[in-house]
């Protein structure tokens, strides 16, 4: 009952804990156990199995565009390596996205991390047509997808893909006394404190400008971790978290949408 392609693996703390609802259930003999704890059960993965369709429901419809992407990622042999489906961050944070975008009025956004290009696609359509959106992958494979659906899509014209390695591209937009009202982190989560130091010390973030970071949750490892973690993703993320928060110089706010996302701002 959650919100996102049936054969995605859940990658959320909600997606989680809603898979192990229903793991319990299925594993208690009802039989052996009082109504009242079974109805407690039903309802406890009500709630959770049903946050985020209700959520979906609630929020504007993603465009033609984007849904096409979403399937066209979903549909992807993706195999062994790096990249999986369950990347894309979807309906209801690209919405998200797209009204920060427009209620900032942003007209220079940086994404450091765009995958297939979905984020980067929802943020565009948000955009008017001489607003400037840098988006920076390492993957050649998914930066053909992305291309594919930025050419197809009026939107789609005002990313500008930047090939390579993020913190690579971010010195040389620096150098070239680039500047952004808004940046989306959305790569490797090892890299967050580095890029967030780029963005700072480089004044490649605006002073009134807001930077905001997916997967701040990362599947609920920095305060619940399962057996086997934190992975390294999920050191990273409570080290960043932590970081950021120990941070004078800045204001934030963790948003529990999907693995989370944090909006920082410079204070002072
Ligand atoms: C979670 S995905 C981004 C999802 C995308 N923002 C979206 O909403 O669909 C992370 C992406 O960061 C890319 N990436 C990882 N390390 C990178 C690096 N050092 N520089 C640039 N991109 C990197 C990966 O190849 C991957 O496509």
């Amino acid at each position: 009952v959650t919100a996102g392609p049936p054969d995605a693996r859940p990658v959320t703390p909600v997606g989680i804990a809603t898979a192990l609802l229903a793991s319990v259930a299925a594993r208690l003999d009802a039989a052996d156990v009082d109504p009242d704890v079974l109805a407690d059960l039903a309802r406890a993965h009500s709630l959770v199995g049903g946050l985020d369709d209700y959520v979906a429901r609630c929020t504007s419809p993603a465009s033609p565009a984007l849904v096409a992407l979403e399937e066209r990622t979903r549909t992807e042999p993706w195999g062994d390596g790096p990249l999986e489906q369950e990347m894309l961050s979807g309906h209801v944070e690209g919405a998200f996205l797209r009204m920060l975008v427009a209620v900032t009025g942003a007209r220079r956004v940086l994404e450091v991390g765009m995958f297939t290009g979905y984020s980067a696609l929802a943020m565009a359509e948000a955009m008017p047509d001489d607003a400037h959106l840098v988006a920076c992958e390492i993957d050649r494979r998914a930066v053909a997808i992305a291309q594919e659906a930025f050419d197809a899509s009026p939107g789609g014209a005002t990313v500008d893909v930047r090939v390579g390695p993020a913190a690579e591209t971010l010195s040389r937009l620096a150098g070239d006394g680039e500047w952004f009202d808004l940046v989306f982190l959305d790569a490797d989560k090892a890299g967050y404190a580095g890029y967030l130091d780029l963005l700072l010390d480089l004044d490649l973030l605006a002073a009134d400008g807001v930077v905001v970071v997916d997967n701040t949750l990362l599947q609920g490892e920095p305060w619940a971790p399962a057996a086997g973690s934190p992975s390294v993703n999920g050191a990273a993320i409570a080290d960043f978290n932590a970081r950021v928060a120990a941070d004078d110089r800045l204001e934030q706010v963790l948003v529990p949408l999907r693995d989370g996302v944090t909006l920082i701002r410079r204070v002072g």
